[in-house]
C-alpha cells in the first residue's frame, strides 16, 4: 500500500480504551508510518458527567478520557470517539476489533451491510471468546474475516486493561499470518502496539492465541470460586494446571494445528491464565457468587459498571458445543464451571468434578 497506514478501533470499553491508548501513541510517535488520528467506535450512551447527563462520545471527544470504561487515563489527542461503527472504520486499513465477544456478530452485520470495509484492509482481533453456531466452533479472527472479506490475526496476553492503562510493564502475544498482507507487514503490526511497557511478541498461530484467550476466562471462574470457599493458594494452583491441560486439549482436539508452546510458552497463554486467575474480572465475580448466592448476571451488573463477562457465558457455550459432540466427560472443569453457574451444583463440589 502507497501511503500511511489509518487505525480504526471498534470497541471502547476497559480493554478497547486501552489499546486505542496504546495504538494512539504509537499512531503519534511513527508518524511517518501511520495516520496520527484514530477512530475508536463507542457504542453511544448517556453518561452523567460533572452533573450533567451527555453522549459518552462527546465527553471522550472534550477530555481526551473514557470516563466510564477507563477513567482518570489521558488518550492521545489522535483518539476521536465516534458513534458510527461504519463511519469509524471508513477510510482506515488496519481495524482492531476489541469488544464483549456477544456483540461481536451483531456489529460485523452492520459492517458487512454497509459495504463501507476497505477491501484492502487487514484486522486484528482483541476479543477473548468462541463462536458457538449449532454444532461448530470458530474463532473470531475467522468469523469477522469471513463476514468483511479481510485477513484478521489475533492480539491476546497477560493484559488486565487498568494494569496496561497505567503502563505497568506486561508482554502480550500477537499473531499474525496473512497470505497477502496488502502492505501491513508483520513489522508494521508489531510497531502499532509494542510500547516500552507493552511488549509485543509475535507469532503466526491465530487459533492458539485465540483460543487460549477465551478459554482461560472459563479457568478464571473457577479460580474464583475456590477464592470464594476460602481454599488456599494450593487449591488455586490444581484448578489453575488441571485448566490448562484442559485448554491445551480443547485445542488440540478441535483445532489441531494449534502449536502447544503457545499454551505453555507465550504470554496469551500460561501468563493471561495467571494474571486472570488472580486479578481478573471473571475471578472477581466467581468469588462474590459463592459468597453472596446472586447470579452471575446480578454481579455483572453489581460490581463491573457497564463491563462484561466473559467467561461464563464461554462455559455455557462450550458446554452445549462439548455435549453435541459427547465430549462433556473430557472436559470436566470447563463443564463444572457451567453445571455451577447455570444448574445449580454447589460449588464446594468443584473439587470432586475436575
Ligand atoms: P468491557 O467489558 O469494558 O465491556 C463494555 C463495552 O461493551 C463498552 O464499550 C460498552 O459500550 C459495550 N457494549 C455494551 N452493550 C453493548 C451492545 N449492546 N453492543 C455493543 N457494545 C456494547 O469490554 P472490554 O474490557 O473492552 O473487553 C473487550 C474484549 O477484550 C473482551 O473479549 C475481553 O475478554 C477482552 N479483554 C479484556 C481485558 C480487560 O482487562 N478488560 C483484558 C484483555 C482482554
Ligand atoms: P477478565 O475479563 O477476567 O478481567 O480478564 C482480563 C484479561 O483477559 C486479562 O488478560
Amino acid at each position: 500500500m502507497a501511503g500511511k497506514h489509518t487505525v480504526a478501533v471498534v470497541g471502547s470499553g476497559n480493554w478497547g480504551t486501552a489499546i486505542a491508548k496504546i495504538v494512539g501513541e504509537n499512531t503519534a510517535q511513527h508518524s511517518d508510518v501511520f495516520n496520527k488520528d484514530v477512530k475508536m467506535w463507542v457504542f453511544e450512551e448517556e453518561v452523567e458527567h460533572e452533573g450533567k447527563k451527555r453522549p459518552l462520545t462527546e465527553v471522550i471527544n472534550e477530555k481526551h478520557e473514557n470516563v466510564k470504561y477507563l477513567p482518570n487515563i489521558a488518550l492521545p489527542e489522535g483518539i476521536v470517539a465516534e458513534p458510527d461503527v461504519v463511519k469509524a472504520v471508513e477510510g482506515a486499513n488496519i481495524l482492531i476489533f476489541n469488544l464483549p465477544h456477544q456483540f461481536v456478530g451483531k456489529v460485523c452485520k452492520q459492517l458487512r451491510d454497509s459495504g463501507k470495509v476497505s477491501k484492502d484492509a487487514v484486522g486484528i482481533s482483541c476479543i477473548k471468546g468462541v463462536e458457538i453456531s449449532k454444532d461448530d466452533i470458530s474463532l473470531f479472527p475467522y468469523t469477522i474475516g469471513e463476514e468483511l472479506g479481510i485477513y484478521v490475526g489475533a492480539l491476546s496476553g497477560a493484559n488486565i486493561a487498568n494494569e496496561v492503562a497505567e503502563e505497568k510493564f506486561c508482554e502480550t502475544t500477537i499473531a499474525y499470518a496473512p497470505k497477502d498482507d496488502k502492505g501491513v507487514s508483520s513489522d508494521t503490526i508489531k510497531k502499532l502496539f509494542h510500547r516500552d511497557y507493552f511488549r509485543v511478541g509475535m507469532c503466526e498461530d491465530v487459533a492458539g492465541v485465540s483460543l487460549a484467550g477465551a478459554l482461560k476466562n472459563v479457568v478464571a471462574v473457577a479460580a474464583g470460586f475456590a477464592d470464594g470457599l476460602g481454599w488456599g493458594d494450593n487449591s488455586k494452583a490444581a484448578v489453575m494446571r488441571v485448566g490448562l491441560m484442559e485448554m491445551k486439549k480443547f485445542a488440540k482436539t478441535f483445532f489441531p494445528d494449534v502449536r502447544s508452546a503457545t499454551f505453555t510458552e507465550e504470554s496469551c497463554g500460561i501468563a493471561d491464565l495467571i494474571t486472570s486467575c488472580l486479578g481478573g474480572r471473571n475471578r472477581r465475580c466467581a468469588e462474590a457468587f459463592v459468597k453472596t448466592g446472586k447470579s452471575m448476571d446480578e454481579l455483572e451488573q453489581d460490581m463491573l459498571n457497564g463491563q462484561k463477562l466473559q467467561g461464563a457465558g464461554t462455559a455455557e457455550e462450550l458446554f452445549h458445543f462439548l455435549d453435541k459432540k459427547g465430549k462433556t466427560d473430557d472436559f470436566k472443569l470447563f463443564t463444572a464451571v457451567y453445571n455451577i453457574v447455570y444448574q445449580g451444583l454447589p460449588p464446594d463440589q468443584l473439587a470432586e468434578n475436575i
